[in-house]
């Protein structure tokens, strides 16, 4: 059996890291049980960094704390507006609630009004067929807070938000600002697009509500990278292991990027015997082949000194760069030009640049191309 899985999200048990963003969960709990306070946690980070890895965490973590937390998942696939963000909330808490022993009479009326809850096209209605009415996402969702029970927590998550429009995004400020008797904690995942977009001017009020709790969520440490070898094998009660020039190696050819971690542990491990790092260096090919299915197509026409200048920038390990730091970098203004050309970076005001593709991306041509990066 191969415990590594490139591209499902980790489970809670093979999760590595994070402790800043779980410490900040723990008292977030601690806020909601002592004070009935909300909280709001945005993380950020480019494709496969982990994003929805942490949401599921944060999700077992909540559980285990409070058993009886509301905890919903929202994984966006489509352009979502407040009313289409809202009204998946209600449904989902109604989803989680039903067949839950002790609900009260409020929430018994409110589950058998929701029962009727569609949300088609761009309307939402309520009720059974005979009785239909429109409402909105705005409405359903006040009377869902009214209808829960004091005291308790709501955990909402909304993955991949970077595909809510403006009106979507300010529903998560509402979500945020909902005062009723239960405590809400309101996580929310999104690319970089996402960070973009709350730093506009307009989305302020928005940005405002993450502020005491925004987080990158980018390459693991070494650490943190000894760990996300470790515990699938553990949590898998297998027998195996990784030698410490492995999981170096592993960190060093991955820089610690999760999805090019499991994709060389995956092709590595072999299970009643302990990886060394010849092994890893000899799974090289097939790592790749692993993790090709997304990576292989990024970024297919660079050259390879693309890759190597891309690889430069990614492991100053922000996403923002003013040109004078770039150009520290040794890489002329004309091949700036080039990268934002490829979409590799992105202008954003005058002397600033973004790296817009996951430094993932650079580092897996690396592998694939053999060059020796700095
Ligand atoms: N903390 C972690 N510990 C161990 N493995 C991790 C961790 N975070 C992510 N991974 C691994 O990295 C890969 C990508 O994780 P995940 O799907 O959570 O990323 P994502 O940011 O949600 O990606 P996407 O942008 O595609 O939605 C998965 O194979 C997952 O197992
Ligand atoms: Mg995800």
């Amino acid at each position: 059996m191969n415990p590594y899985v490139p591209g499902q999200p980790a489970t809670p048990d093979t999760f590595a890291g994070r402790e800043a963003v779980l410490r900040r969960t723990e008292e977030a709990l601690e806020l909601a049980r002592r004070l009935r306070r909300n909280s709001a946690i945005l993380l950020s980070g480019y494709r496969g960094s982990g994003k929805t890895s942490v949401l599921r965490k944060i999700e077992a973590v909540t559980l285990a704390a409070r058993p009886d937390a509301i905890v919903v998942e929202i994984p966006l696939r489509i352009h979502s507006s407040e009313d289409r963000l809202l009204a998946s909330v209600v449904q989902e808490v109604a989803r989680q609630l039903e067949g839950r022993a002790g609900a009260g009479e409020r929430l018994r009326t409110f589950l058998a009004r929701v029962h009727g809850l569609s949300i088609a096209g761009t309307g939402i209605t309520v009720g059974a067929s005979s009785a239909v009415r429109p409402t909105s996402g705005l409405a359903v969702w006040r009377e869902c807070i009214e209808s829960l029970p004091v005291g308790g927590i709501l955990l909402v998550c909304v993955d991949d938000a970077e595909l809510l429009d403006s009106s979507g995004l300010g529903a998560l400020k509402t979500v945020a600002e909902t005062h009723g008797g239960v405590a809400i904690v309101l996580v929310v995942s999104g690319g970089v697009e996402l960070a973009d977009r709350l730093a506009q001017p307009d989305t302020s009020p928005i940005a405002r509500v993450f502020s005491a709790g925004r987080f990158d969520i980018g390459e693991l440490s070494p650490p943190e990278t000894a760990e996300a070898l470790n515990a699938p094998i553990r949590a898998a009660t297998l027998d195996g292991g990784w030698s410490t020039d492995a999981i170096a190696l592993v960190h060093r050819l991955s820089r610690g990027y999760p999805f090019l971690v499991q994709c060389l542990a995956h092709a590595s491990f072999v299970e009643g015997a302990t990886v060394d790092a010849a092994r890893v260096q000899a799974a090289i090919p097939v790592a790749l082949v692993v993790g090709g299915s997304w990576l292989e197509r990024e970024c297919a026409s660079a050259s390879d000194e693309d890759i190597r200048v891309f690889a430069k920038i990614a492991d100053v390990g922000r996403p923002r760069l003013r040109s004078s730091e770039i150009l520290s970098l040794g890489i002329q203004s004309p091949y700036i030009g080039r990268l934002v050309r490829q979409k590799i970076l992105k202008k954003i005001s005058r002397g600033q640049y973004e790296l817009r593709k996951a430094p993932v991306i650079a580092y897996y041509h690396a592998l694939a191309r053999g060059l020796r990066l700095g």
